[in-house]
């Protein structure tokens, strides 16, 4: 079975005193559910050292070197130095306003995957191909230009984030059928490419203006395991009652 995950991407909010603050309030009462935050990389230390069990804590990005002259980079040893244990890649901010394209992207899968670093590889297609009815061959393309030339045995317990550009940060979240559809669609060509336990074992969350209001029937499709938040995470209340909604 899929591991059960709910993620608060805190982007670049917050100043030093409330990440502090916001991560003291967020407890994990799930067994069974993996809770991870992503504050700013600079607050990574300070939140790790004020989290509550069962929270872990993650960095937005990273470099594929591991060390050198690159002004302003973080790699991930210094990542993990400061108490992050997992990365996110290819978030759609990333992709939009840091060009990181699909390439990049598989140098940085294989980056993490050579320093034994866990990741959150996201997706997602922007509205104009929505509109276009071409979601399914965008978000697969994406995948396998990036993520699914893994092997099996590296392919086992993955997560990946599907997230909707068009509904990130916007107020509009995929319908119920939305979601499941893509969601199905991407546990399935994972299957085809490499076969049913690997498919099952990887970890598929919705990502898009999912909030306290909504997690409770996104998080009942079938093929959605978990959420990647943004703006709901930011408060304590909020990002509990989400995690609650297991
Ligand atoms: P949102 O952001 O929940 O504010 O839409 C989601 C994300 O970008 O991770």
């Amino acid at each position: 079975m899929a591991q059960k995950i709910v993620v608060g991407n805190w982007k670049m909010n917050l100043e030093l005193n409330e990440a502090k603050e916001l991560i003291q309030g967020i407890k994990n009462t799930q067994d069974d559910v993996r809770v991870i935050v992503f504050p700013s990389s600079v607050f990574i230390n300070a939140v790790s050292e004020g989290k509550n069990e069962g929270v872990e804590v993650g960095a937005q990005n990273f470099h594929t070197e591991p060390k050198g002259a690159f002004t302003g980079e973080l790699s991930i040893s210094q990542l993990r130095s400061s108490g992050a244990t997992v990365g996110l890649i290819g978030h759609s901010e990333r992709r939009a306003y840091f060009s990181e394209g699909n390439e990049l992207l598989k140098m940085k899968v294989d980056t993490a995957m050579a320093n034994n670093f866990d990741f959150i590889f996201c997706c997602g297609e922007p509205l104009m191909i929505r509109e276009a009815g071409k979601e399914l061959e965008f978000v697969k393309m994406q995948l396998e230009e990036s993520l699914l030339h893994l092997t099996k045995e590296q392919m086992m317990g993955k997560v990946i984030a599907y997230e909707p550009v068009w509904a990130i940060g916007t107020g509009v979240t995929a319908s119920f059928d939305q979601a499941e559809s893509m969601h199905r669609s991407i546990r399935t060509w994972i299957h085809e490419r490499y076969d049913a336990e690997t498919a099952n074992n990887v970890s598929i969350l919705y990502g898009g203006s999912c909030n306290q209001a909504n997690a409770n029937e996104l998080f009942s499709c079938p093929n959605v395991d978990g959420g990647l938040i943004g703006g709901a995470s930011l408060k304590a209340d909020s990002f509990c009652t989400i995690i609650d909604s297991y």
